[in-house]
């Protein structure tokens, strides 16, 4: 199968691996990175712009372009390429509200009947107070629009929370769930789902879950202390009702539905829905997988899954660890050389997953964005690709790399943020 990857992040770099392991791939990857021209066939375009990459598709004659990051899926990318007659894998640009806009996945949770957070959508800071006070503390507020994983303040100072809704035209205030948080990535074909299986994915940038969000420094797949039902139950009670009621909407959802999930003591609730894989927490998920990617893929773009067999995933565990540049998350730090990721290469149980990376005019690899770079490794159980992983870590460095030192070192996944307590 001809692929077309579209993007520049981990993520990309993830998916292009799995597709280029099928014996008959041909990937291709627009504009991509330096990770990635490692197995695609690198291609200029301007991810946003949905006539260009539909003109790519074409010109490479692709089987299947897979669009990887939200901000081209709202803006209507898969749209553009599936008009020029090509099979895409990525929601519509009216599917992909489901993560463009809080107050929309809120709206069709609540006429879908998926567990998730009492909720209010509020425009004045008099709207903003009084949910404030109807939910109570901690408290959870939500800029209603694309923040690049930025946009969700968790705090029990309320001045704090007044502050963000202050600073954003519209938020979701809504209920604070507690419990571990899990990714659950579901393969939508438009009325059908198939689960991958669920990671967990560390979102703030200091150890013990403590300092902001970020977009996340590590993840880690299975989770061995999850319900084994787990991917069975969110599909049928959060996954299923959704696409049936995107169906009642004339606006069918195929993509990959993100269920970030709390686990509380009253059941899974869903945090939030995005319309695309997580980054990291795929690539753990990624590394496991054994059977074909491009096909199951393929298969949603169709419209079809029950032309492939459910996804299977090996034994054993993955973990990745994120390096970030100096500054990150508030800022980052471009230009400063990467070195040791060639020693990598020879290994088999661990890989390095570009994400912020580029090559300088002198041939070198530099930092190129907040998060440069993942370790990611397989091992026979959670510790065993931990410790891998932490050795790959060891041997890359450029200055001013920061870390988190404790992904995947808690099994039982102390979450970030969603238990204040213990955490902050
Ligand atoms: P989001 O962008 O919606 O994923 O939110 C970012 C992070 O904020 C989540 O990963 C959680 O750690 C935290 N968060 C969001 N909503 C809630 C909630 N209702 N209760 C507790 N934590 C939350
Ligand atoms: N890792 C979280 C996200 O991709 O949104």
């Amino acid at each position: 199968m001809k692929s077309l990857v579209i993007g520049t992040g981990g993520r990309e770099h993830a998916l292009a691996r799995s597709l280029a392991r099928d014996p008959d791939a041909e990937v291709h990857a627009a504009p991509g990175n330096p990770g990635i021209a490692e197995v695609a066939s690198l291609h200029d375009v301007d991810p946003m712009d949905g006539a260009d990459v539909a003109a790519l598709a074409t010109r490479l004659g692709v089987d299947l372009v897979v669009v990887g990051p939200e901000a081209p899926l709202v803006a209507g990318v898969a749209d553009a390429v599936r008009a020029a007659g090509i099979a895409c894998y990525g929601p519509s640009w009216e599917a992909a509200r489901l993560e463009g806009s809080k107050a929309f996945s809120k709206d069709v949770m609540a006429a879908a009947g998926v567990p998730t957070a009492r909720s209010f959508v509020c425009t004045t800071p008099d709207e903003a107070a009084a949910a404030l006070d109807a939910l109570g503390a901690p408290y959870v507020v939500k800029d209603d629009g694309l923040a690049a994983g930025k946009g969700v303040v968790v705090t029990t100072d309320r001045d704090e929370a007044l502050a963000h809704a202050a600073a954003c035209e519209r938020v979701v205030v809504e209920e604070f769930l507690d419990g571990p948080e899990v990714s659950l990535f579901a393969v939508c074909d438009g009325t059908t789902a198939r689960a991958l299986q669920p990671a967990q994915d560390f979102k703030r940038i200091f150890d013990g879950g403590r300092g902001p969000n970020t977009g996340g420094m590590g993840a880690y797949s299975p989770l061995p202390w999850a319900p084994p039902d787990l991917a069975e139950q969110v599909l049928a009670t959060v996954v299923q009702p959704t696409l049936d009621e995107m169906v009642r909407r004339e606006s069918p959802f195929l993509g990959t539905l993100y269920v970030g999930l709390a686990l509380t003591a009253d059941g899974p609730r869903v945090i939030e829905f995005n319309c695309r894989f997580g980054d990291p927490d795929v690539q753990p998920v990624l590394a496991l997988l054994t059977s074909s990617l491009g096909d199951l893929l393929k298969a949603a773009a169709d419209g079809d899954l029950s032309a492939v067999p459910p996804p299977t995933f090996a034994d054993g565990a993955s973990v990745t660890v994120v390096m970030a540049s100096a500054g990150y998350p508030e800022s980052s730090s471009t230009g400063d050389v990467i070195v040791g990721t060639e020693t990598l290469a020879v290994e088999t149980d661990v890989d390095v997953i570009h994400a912020g990376t580029v090559r300088s005019d002198d041939g070198r690899l530099v930092t190129a964005g907040g998060r440069v770079l993942a370790v990611r490794a397989v091992g026979s159980d959670v510790a065993d690709a931990r410790a891998k992983a932490y050795e790959g870590i060891n041997t890359i460095s450029f200055p001013g790399a920061q870390w988190r030192r404790d992904i995947a070192a808690e099994p039982l996944g102390v979450v970030e943020g969603a238990s204040l307590t213990q955490e902050n």
